[in-house]
């Protein structure tokens, strides 16, 4: 097959992440004799020093151009005081919404190996950690308006969380959907024991239970999700919830299972045409130094092709070939076991390094 991708490397460790995930397509194409066609695009801090604008509508052209979109990171230090709607982060909204991609599928599945570099407690682990959260991504308070005005001679900051009753359905389809095709339970997340936003949420999802009566679907308070995804993580197969919940609660949950370095995202909407990014940020501290665990994205690269291009022996390869160099006891600083013991085990491993020992690792 012929694809053609989008490549954003972004700010911070982004290009380093980047350019081992490319080496891992390119042997796909090696060694399934598929043609991957790159496009470079600028967004983020880079678009901003380029072009003056964090996301030029050329740049999201080539996007909407492609067939998907691969994405390291986006942000810095270096931009945070330029005004809210220049920052790199609004460029990564605009290309969200750009590109209609309003499901959002961060995975918090904790790998075997990796058990010991979690940081809950052995007997929590051991029940496993194996759920999905579905965010909503391109609607609530990111999208709504966000002003500062004046009053009484003080500041007064404004952020709007509206819903409509369509943008929660189709999100909540895609929970039951994929609540479908694993263990059937799927848990709604939200405030509605104070947000308005929160009880539509928690009506559309009951009114579309009606239609998916093979999925068990419960209500679970955002601050009470929070405490249960460490206190029994085992409980949970898939969870939906809006946009700043899920963004807060992937946060915790990729933490659980080791390192937020490992996980990988998915966003899709009406078309096939997908964005795939890790779930960490741009980490300026650590940019440039070659110590950046770029699995994340590796493993975001896997989603791409087993989502957008339906090619899920070539998915399988990738996360095959993590798995043995976990096997094999490599492990970049993130994903260092704490223990002394554990660690002496392990071999310390570089972002490029890691890179080239997933490609040694796969095999058709
Ligand atoms: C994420 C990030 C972004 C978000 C930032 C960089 C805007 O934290 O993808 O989780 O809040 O969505
Ligand atoms: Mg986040």
């Amino acid at each position: 097959m012929n694809k053609n991708i989008a490549v954003i490397r972004g700010d911070g460790i982004g290009p380093e992440i980047v350019e081992q995930a490319l080496k891992v397509l390119n042997k796909i194409s090696e060694l399934y004799g598929h043609t991957f066609n790159y496009t470079d695009a600028d967004m983020g801090g880079c678009a901003i020093d380029k072009h003056g604008d964090p996301l030029p509508e050329s740049e999201l052209k080539k996007c909407l151009d492609s067939d998907s979109v691969l994405l390291g990171a986006v942000g810095g230090d270096k931009w945070n005081n330029v005004p809210g709607h220049m920052r790199p982060e609004k460029g990564l909204l605009r290309l969200r919404a750009g590109m209609g991609v309003y499901s959002n599928n961060r995975p918090a599945k904790i790998w075997p190996q990796l058990a010991s570099a979690s940081p809950l407690k052995k007997s929590i682990v051991d029940k496993g950690i194996d759920f999905i959260i579905v965010r909503e991504l391109i609607g609530g308070i990111y999208f709504g308006e966000h002003k500062t005005v004046e009053e009484n001679g003080q500041k007064n900051a404004i952020d709007i969380l509206a819903y409509n009753e369509e943008e929660i359905e189709r999100i909540g389809r895609i929970g039951f959907e994929t609540a479908r095709k694993r263990g059937k339970k799927l848990c709604s997340v939200e405030k509605s024991n104070v947000l308005d936003s929160s009880r539509l949420w928690k009506a559309v999802m009951h009114k579309l239970a009606e239609e998916y009566t093979d999925v068990e679907l419960s209500d679970m308070l955002v601050d009470n999700c929070a405490m249960q995804i460490v206190k029994n993580p085992a409980q949970f197969d898939v969870v939906v919830t809006e946009n700043m919940f899920g963004d807060i609660l992937s946060d915790e949950a990729s933490m659980i299972t080791g390192s937020i370095g490992m996980i990988p995202s998915s966003s899709l909407g009406k078309t096939t045409c997908g964005l795939y990014e890790p779930i960490h940020g741009s980490a300026p501290d650590i940019a440039g130094k070659d110590i950046a665990n770029p699995i994340g994205t590796i493993l975001s690269a896997a989603m791409m092709l087993r989502f957008s291009f339906d090619m899920p022996e070539e998915a399988d390869c990738i996360e095959n070939a993590v798995s043995k160099l976990l096997d094999d006891g490599y492990r970049t600083a993130d994903i260092m076991p704490s223990d002394e013991k554990e660690a002496a085990k392990c071999k310390k491993i570089g972002c490029t390094e890691c890179g080239e020992l997933i490609l040694e690792r796969m095999a058709k």
